[in-house]
């Protein structure tokens, strides 16, 4: 093989492997190296995608033991098949980073199995399995080698008793109590899996409210909304020892505000406390300088203090952890790369957790424009007063619009409701064009979908709501 590339990117996750496909696309020689044996990292292994597919599953699982006789639909006696929705989910994950294959191969890009180690700014090493070392020279290096789970001072994760999100997505038995660590997007889509699929679910969460970072409301309508459906919370809460016994573990937390003590004995304990930036020796050991956090520093060009290497993803210091920011950070450094102005707006970065309900967010939280000085006004709309969200009993939650006060212009977005996650995107369009709350509420949506409670709380905004 001529070895001779323009870019090699080092991690083939949602970042690396989409930089990789449009610098293809821009006639750049390209080559991507993974360790693992399959392409499309965290979030098509053992995030993203085997998540979402266990979340779908056990949602209907639910609905169907629940809800199905309400609307008439009889069934007998449904049962869980666990390792066949295991199965389904493995399934989903092959299909999809097989496509990531088809892809490299249809664009022409060179896939380096092994360990990438960046010995000079134009060198790249690769160390396969059995531990033989290969030489690529490269005009530019893209890293995006990704996160990694933090870890809880002093706690092992086992993988068995004590796990990582990894752990919590093949569990070959429902644990009959589970204790999840962290309140953020990792714990709470695992708690409700579980949770649906008939384990008793504690989350312990070291700050006063769940998913930190989202609106205020939001969080509080959210917990309220999990607790009714039998998770268990312990807010406030400083987790201080797990310990393991036999196939049991014992997880020791104290409220940070009472100083009470408590104790849970449970089969598993979800360690989901954040992700840290995946930055070793092999890849910072030319002296890439991090930030306080370990992440590595880039420039609006996403270039690190090296010349010529460049990263995105979770390992950069900017922008949330987000599968989807990592693309966009992907492609625009291929462009730039290209001599093009590759961008990112990262004003404008939907977040989704995807509970059922669901719930987005772009842009800004009333929290932090509160911080910021800027006065703002708010249309909320509740799905109660939504005719789809009606008849399809999806009532909870609502859509709640943040703007300008002087300008109108939309700041923020936040929904809970079932399709959240789809209907996000017409915020952050709505967002990316610099639209007002007036021009939502002007665009007409059609009539019966849950899109109307957006058009809705934007009327809401000039207090002219037409069903509330
Ligand atoms: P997170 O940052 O979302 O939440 C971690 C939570 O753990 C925080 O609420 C934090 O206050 C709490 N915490 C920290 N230390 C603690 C302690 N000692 N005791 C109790 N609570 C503690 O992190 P998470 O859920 O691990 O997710 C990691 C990353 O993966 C996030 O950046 C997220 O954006 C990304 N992700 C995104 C998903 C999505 O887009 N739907 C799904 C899963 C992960």
């Amino acid at each position: 093989m001529d070895n001779n590339f323009d870019v090699i990117v080092v991690g083939s996750g949602p970042g690396g492997y989409v930089c990789a496909i449009r610098a293809a696309q821009l006639g750049l020689k390209t080559a991507c190296i993974e360790t693992r044996d399959t392409l499309g990292g965290t979030c098509l292994n053992v995030g993203c995608i085997p998540s979402k597919s266990l979340l779908n599953s056990s949602e209907i699982y639910y609905k169907a033991r629940k809800e199905f006789t309400n609307l008439g639909v009889e069934t007998d006696n449904v049962k869980l098949n666990l390792s066949k929705m295991m199965n389904n989910k493995n399934k989903s994950v092959l299909t999809l980073t097989k496509g990531i294959e088809f892809l490299f191969k249809k664009n022409k890009i060179i896939h380096l199995k092994g360990k990438g180690s960046i010995s000079a700014e134009n060198i790249v090493t690769v160390t396969d399995n059995s531990g033989k070392k290969k030489n690529y020279k490269t005009k530019n290096i893209v890293i995006a080698t990704g996160s990694i789970p933090t870890p809880l001072p002093n706690i092992k994760i086992d993988e068995k008793i004590i796990v990582s999100s990894t752990g919590a997505l093949s569990f070959q038995k429902v644990p009959k109590e589970l204790v999840v660590i962290g309140g953020g997007y990792i714990g709470l889509e695992l708690s409700s899996v579980w949770k649906r699929l008939g384990s008793q679910v504690t989350v312990v969460e070291f700050l006063d409210h769940i998913i930190s970072g989202m609106d205020k409301d939001i969080s509080n309508e959210f917990q309220k909304i999990l607790s009714k459906q039998g998770i268990n919370f312990k807010l406030n809460s400083k987790v201080t020892n797990i310990r393991t016994i036999k196939n049991k573990a014992v997880v020791d937390f104290t409220n940070n505000e009472t100083g009470k003590k408590e104790r849970i004995e449970c089969d598993k304990v979800l360690v989901a406390v954040g992700r840290k930036a995946n930055v070793d020796k092999d890849i910072s050991n030319l002296g890439i300088q991090l930030d306080s956090h370990k992440k590595i520093q880039v420039n609006k060009k996403f270039e690190t203090s090296i010349k010529n290497i460049y990263a995105v993803g979770d390992v950069i210091s900017k922008g949330p952890m987000l599968a989807h920011k990592a693309e966009d950070e992907g492609i625009a450094v291929a462009e730039i790369i290209a001599g093009q102005a590759g961008h990112v707006n990262y004003d404008v970065i939907p977040a989704v957790i995807y509970t059922s309900p669901e719930v987005a967010m772009v842009g800004k939280t009333e929290e932090q424009l509160k911080k910021e000085n800027i006065k703002y006004k708010i249309g909320k709309f509740p799905f109660l007063a939504n005719s789809r969200a009606k008849v399809n009993n999806e009532t909870e939650g609502f859509v709640k619009i943040i703007a300008d006060e002087k300008s109108d212009k939309v700041l923020g977005v936040s929904i809970i409701n079932a399709l959240a996650g789809s209907m996000i995107a017409e915020a952050a369009i709505a967002m990316e064009f610099g639209a007002s709350a007036e021009d939502i509420a002007r665009t007409c949506h059609a009539h019966p979908t849950h899109s109307e409670a957006v058009k809705e709380a934007a009327m809401m905004i000039d207090k002219r709501p037409i069903h509330f």
